[in-house]
């Protein structure tokens, strides 16, 4: 493989498969239902990293729901964001009065959650949670509530399932730990 392919990374070990992974948002999507019963939260993911957690995560949830997508583009050197924030798609419709479930691929330092809820609370929402398929717990910087967890890793930068490094790996069925050569 010549240039423009060369890489200079590889993809790892798998770190969670894709059964593990359809078994827990099976867990999250019941849990979800039973704390939203009665209720039609609105689901938003945040492009593109949540884009499957998201399709798998809707049909998990028995319970007459709206969806929404959001995209950002959060700033910083190498692996780390900065806190810088640009929102590049925002939400189509209002989150006046809606109980709004916030879906993200992984909280790692938390900045760029930290960031949206500041953002989505301004929009008088009736209420605001957040999923999150994983958490880094040993990174953070800021402390986010995150009301659904799939699964909290080490700190290894994981690619698969949405997850992507330079754009790439995200149709990965599992997800899998990165090596860099
Ligand atoms: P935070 O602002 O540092 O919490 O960064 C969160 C965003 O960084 C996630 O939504 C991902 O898009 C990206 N990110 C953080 N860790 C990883 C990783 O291990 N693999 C792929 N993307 C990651």
């Amino acid at each position: 493989m010549g240039w423009p392919d060369r890489r200079n990374e590889s993809v790892g070990p798998v770190l969670i498969d894709s059964l593990t992974i359809q078994k827990r948002i099976g867990e999250l999507g019941s849990q979800i239902a039973r704390d939203y019963r009665g209720k039609a939260p609105h689901l938003i993911a945040i492009l593109k990293g949540s884009s499957i957690f998201h399709a798998d995560l809707v049909r998990a949830v028995e319970l007459p729901l709206s969806m929404d997508f959001i995209a950002v583009a959060s700033y910083g050197k190498g692996d780390t964001s900065s806190g810088e924030v640009l929102m590049l798609k925002d939400v189509d419709e209002s989150l006046k009065g809606k109980d709004v479930l916030l879906v993200d691929d992984i909280v790692d330092t938390g900045l760029t959650l930290h960031y949206l809820v500041q953002n989505l609370k301004a929009r008088m929402p009736k209420s605001l949670k957040i999923a999150a398929l994983l958490n880094k717990p040993s990174r953070r910087k800021i402390d986010v509530p995150v009301d659904y967890i799939g699964f909290d890793i080490p700190d290894e930068f994981v690619v698969g399932y949405g997850l992507d490094y330079d754009q790439r790996y995200r149709n990965l069925p599992d997800i899998h730990i990165l090596r860099k050569l």
